[in-house]
């Protein structure tokens, strides 16, 4: 996997690289949605530095040839044991940014899931994802809609359904509030002069119809103003969304079933008794719950709750794959990533979602080798170091 020029004279040679690049060409409003956490960001800072306080333990003289990165996720094999998180206004970042992340994903062999709050629609990127994807599912109030989105899933091949349980109500995240975040941008002059620097973009969006949310629009009855996220998720998100909701969702799918948003053993323990195939342990990139527990942090709880009963995949603070393996090491059984892929979109677009993806491979090779370990499912608790207080002393509660 040499690395890759990104373009004459650039060499893209880390996450961060991704990230810089996303800053100088996506609108600032775009990056600034991706880059912030809610309220202090607290739990958005911690989601990263608690991944920081773990050590790996350098081991020497082993035979380390034929490694492997592969593994599997709900069953099903794939190139490393890291999806691409559902992550919403994708297609703000670039232009078609849900059909560029799902071919960047479906070529390396990892999972994409879509979310409800997506640019392109289900339909769209059905059209041109060469494999099946995975459809992320927002409760909303109108059951009729939910029941119709779902059916859209199924008749577009989606082999997950990933029930975001954290969102029923939208964290607050000051910069969103005070750049008037809309999908489209209004055209207001602050938009205007910053457009104005982001001749990519433009280009990019003056090429695509798809400029709104297309999974809502002309399907969810009695939206007030579908451009912002902020208020249709006030509108018509379900706010008495419980287990047995849940639980008629997952019957109403019928097929492999992930639940997302879980950070406490109390919460995977009953994940598990609705039948999820696999939990996210998340705090939603920080963006929701400021204050809570990083991810990193609340796995090992969870782990010892219900290891072996449901897969365990985590998300939240990954940025290499250094941080990947941090996870799987602890206990989780796979991960998710959001912010890592979507600096590639925004850089360079498929391209840069590839990139991000050729990254952190390398990085998790390159460190299972250091470690002695030729297989991920090598990378046990044994390869690292924990400080003895990393869960806190509230975790003993749990
Ligand atoms: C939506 O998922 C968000 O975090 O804004």
């Amino acid at each position: 996997m040499p690395a890759q020029p990104a373009r004459r004279g650039r060499l893209v040679t880390s996450i961060a690289d991704l990230k810089a690049l996303h800053q100088r060409r996506a609108p600032k409003m775009f990056f600034d949605y991706c880059e912030s956490g809610s309220w202090t960001e607290q739990t958005f800072r911690e989601n990263t530095s608690d991944f920081e306080r773990l050590r790996f333990r350098q081991r020497v003289a082993v035979d380390i040839s034929g490694r492997s990165l592969a593994s599997t996720m709900l069953g099903e094999p794939v190139a490393m044991p890291v999806a691409l998180a559902p992550v919403g206004s994708l297609g703000m970042q670039a232009a078609d940014g849900e059909i560029k992340a799902a071919r960047a994903a479906a070529r390396f062999g990892v999972p994409y899931t879509l979310s409800t709050m997506s640019i392109c629609s289900i339909e769209d990127v059905a059209e041109h994802s060469p494999t099946p994807f995975w459809f992320q599912l927002y409760v909303m109030q109108d059951t009729g809609f939910v029941d119709e989105i779902i059916e859209r899933a199924r008749a577009a091949k989606c082999s997950a359904l990933v029930l975001t349980l954290d969102l029923q109500i939208l964290g607050q995240r000051h910069k969103d509030l005070k750049n008037g975040l809309t999908a489209p941008p209004r055209p207001t002059p602050a938009v205007l002069l910053d457009l104005a620097t982001k001749w990519r973009w433009v280009w990019g969006m003056a090429g695509t119809k798809r400029r709104t949310f297309r999974n809502i629009v002309g399907h969810a009855k009695d939206v007030g103003d579908v451009s912002s996220l902020m208020a249709w998720t006030a509108e018509q998100f379900d706010p008495r969304l419980d287990w047995a909701k849940v639980e008629r969702i997952r019957a109403k799918w019928g097929g492999k079933f992930v639940l997302k948003g879980i950070l406490d053993a109390e919460d995977a323990r009953l994940a598990v008794k609705a039948g999820a195939d696999a939990i996210v342990v998340s705090n939603h990139g920080g963006r929701q719950l400021d204050g809570a527990l990083s991810s990193i942090r609340s796995l090992p709880a969870i782990v010892r709750a219900v290891k072996g009963e449901t897969e365990i995949w985590l998300d939240s603070g990954i940025r290499s794959g250094q941080d990947v393996l941090k996870a799987l090491a602890m206990g989780a059984d796979a991960t998710m990533i959001g912010r890592a892929y979507v600096y590639g979109l925004g850089a360079l677009g498929e391209a840069g979602v590839t990139r991000a993806l050729e990254v952190l491979a390398r990085e998790m090779d390159i460190t299972m080798a250091l470690c002695g370990r030729r297989r991920i499912q090598d990378m046990t608790r044994d390869v690292l170091l924990v400080p003895r207080d990393f869960e806190g002393d509230w975790a003993a509660q749990t």
